[in-house]
C-alpha cells in the first residue's frame, strides 16, 4: 500500500511516501480502505519529536490519527461492522495509528458509522477535532445550558466546531478571532467575537463560568483574569499546560488539562449532530496523501481556518 512516513524526527521534509505491507488484522480490528484522513497540529508535532512522540514507539512512523473510509476485512470476534461499511474514526491516540496510509487497522471500539450525510472529507476531519471539543466542552467543563464560555482561537479545527456545540448546548459563547474570521464565527452562532490582535478579554468580559484554551502559554494565561472565581479553563496545548495550571492556582481558577481520547460513542453523537444540521464542519483545504508535508506547513502558521484533509 501506499504511505508516507518518518525515519527521522524533523521538519515536513522527512515526510517519504512509500510503498509498505497493508496492516495486519488483530482481533478486536476491522482492516479498513482509507479515503481521507484528518491533519491536526498534533501531526507535525510528533514528527518533529515533540507531541506524542513519547508514546509511538521506534521510527520509522505513519503520522495520522483520524480518518474515513470502507471496511474491506473484520476479525472474526468483531460483530458490530461488516465489509463494506463507510466508517470514521479517531484511534489508539496517543499511541501510533498509521492513517496516512491506504489501509489502517482500526480497533472496533474506537469508531463508528458514518451517516450518508456526513461526506467523506467531513468525516475524516470531524473526529479527532470534534472529541477535544466535546470531551473539553462537557466532560472537562461539564458545560451546561444558560451559561458563559469563552473560546479562544473559535476559528481553529478545534474551535469552530466548539463554538457551534457550546451554542446547541445553550450557552452563550464568546470567542476570539482574527477580524476577517468573525463574520464565520457569528454565522457558527457565536454571540461576540473577539479580535484578540488589538482587543483585550477582559475589556469585554468578566466572570465566565468557562474558557476553552485553544492557544495556551501566554494567551490561555491572560484569559484566566475573566473567569469567575470557581470557574474552569481547559486548556489544549499540553506544551503550555504547566505554566497556565501554575497561574491558574495563584488566581483560584481550576486549570484542567487534556489528552483527546478516542470515544465511538461521542463520534457518533457528533455524526448525529452533523446528519441534524446542527454541526458543520469547515474545510480549510484538502490535499493529495502525498503533498502531507504542504499540509503541515500550513498547519504551522497557526492561520488555518477550519480543517486540512488528506484524501487518499
Ligand atoms: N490536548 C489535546 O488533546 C488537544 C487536542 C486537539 C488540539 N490540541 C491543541 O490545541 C491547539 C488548537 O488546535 P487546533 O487543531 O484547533 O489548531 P488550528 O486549527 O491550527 O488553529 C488555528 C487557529 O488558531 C487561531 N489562533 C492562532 N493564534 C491565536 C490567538 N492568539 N488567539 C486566538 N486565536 C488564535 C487562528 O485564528 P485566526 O486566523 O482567526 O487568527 C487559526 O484559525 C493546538 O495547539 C493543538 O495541538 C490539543
Amino acid at each position: 500500500m501506499k504511505a508516507l512516513q518518518i525515519s527521522q524526527f524533523g521538519s515536513s521534509e522527512q515526510l517519504q511516501y512509500t510503498e509498505l505491507p497493508k496492516p495486519e488484522l488483530n482481533q478486536g480490528q476491522v482492516l479498513v480502505k482509507n479515503a481521507a484522513a484528518g491533519v491536526n497540529p498534533i501531526d507535525w508535532k510528533t514528527c518533529a519529536g515533540g507531541g506524542a512522540a513519547p508514546f509511538i514507539g521506534d521510527l520509522p512512523f505513519i503520522p495520522g490519527w483520524e480518518f474515513a473510509g470502507t471496511v474491506e476485512e473484520i476479525a472474526d470476534d468483531v460483530t458490530e461492522f461488516k465489509v463494506g461499511d463507510e466508517v470514521f474514526g479517531f484511534i489508539n491516540f496517543p499511541e501510533r495509528a498509521g492513517c496516512f496510509a491506504e489501509y489502517i487497522a482500526a480497533p472496533a471500539d474506537q469508531i463508528s458509522l458514518r451517516p450518508k450525510e456526513l461526506p467523506t472529507e467531513a468525516a475524516a476531519g470531524l473526529a479527532l477535532a470534534g472529541l477535544t471539543a466535546w470531551q473539553a466542552l462537557f466532560d472537562k467543563g461539564q458545560l451546561q445550558a444558560s451559561k458563559q464560555v469563552v473560546v479562544l482561537a473559535g476559528a481553529g479545527g478545534v474551535g469552530h466546531l466548539a463554538v457551534q456545540l457550546a451554542k446547541w448546548m445553550g450557552a452563550r459563547v464568546v470567542t476570539t478571532a482574527s477580524p476577517e474570521n468573525h463574520a464565520f464565527l457569528k454565522e457558527l452562532g457565536a454571540d461576540l467575537v473577539i479580535d484578540y490582535r488589538s482587543e483585550n478579554l477582559t475589556d469585554h468580559i468578566h466572570n465566565v463560568d468557562l474558557v476553552i484554551d485553544g492557544v495556551g502559554g501566554e494567551v490561555g494565561i491572560d484569559a484566566l483574569r475573566c473567569v469567575k472565581p470557581g470557574g474552569t479553563l481547559v486548556t489544549l496545548p499540553s506544551v503550555t499546560k504547566d505554566e497556565v495550571i501554575a497561574a491558574g492556582k495563584q488566581m483560584k481558577v481550576v486549570v484542567e488539562p487534556i489528552r483527546v481520547e478516542p470515544n465511538a460513542e461521542q463520534l457518533d453523537r457528533l455524526a448525529g449532530l452533523y446528519a441534524d444540521r446542527k454541526l458543520s464542519l469547515l474545510l480549510a483545504e484538502t490535499f493529495p496523501l502525498k503533498d502531507a508535508g504542504k499540509a503541515f506547513d500550513l498547519s504551522k502558521t497557526g492561520k488555518v481556518k477550519g480543517k486540512l484533509v488528506l484524501t487518499v
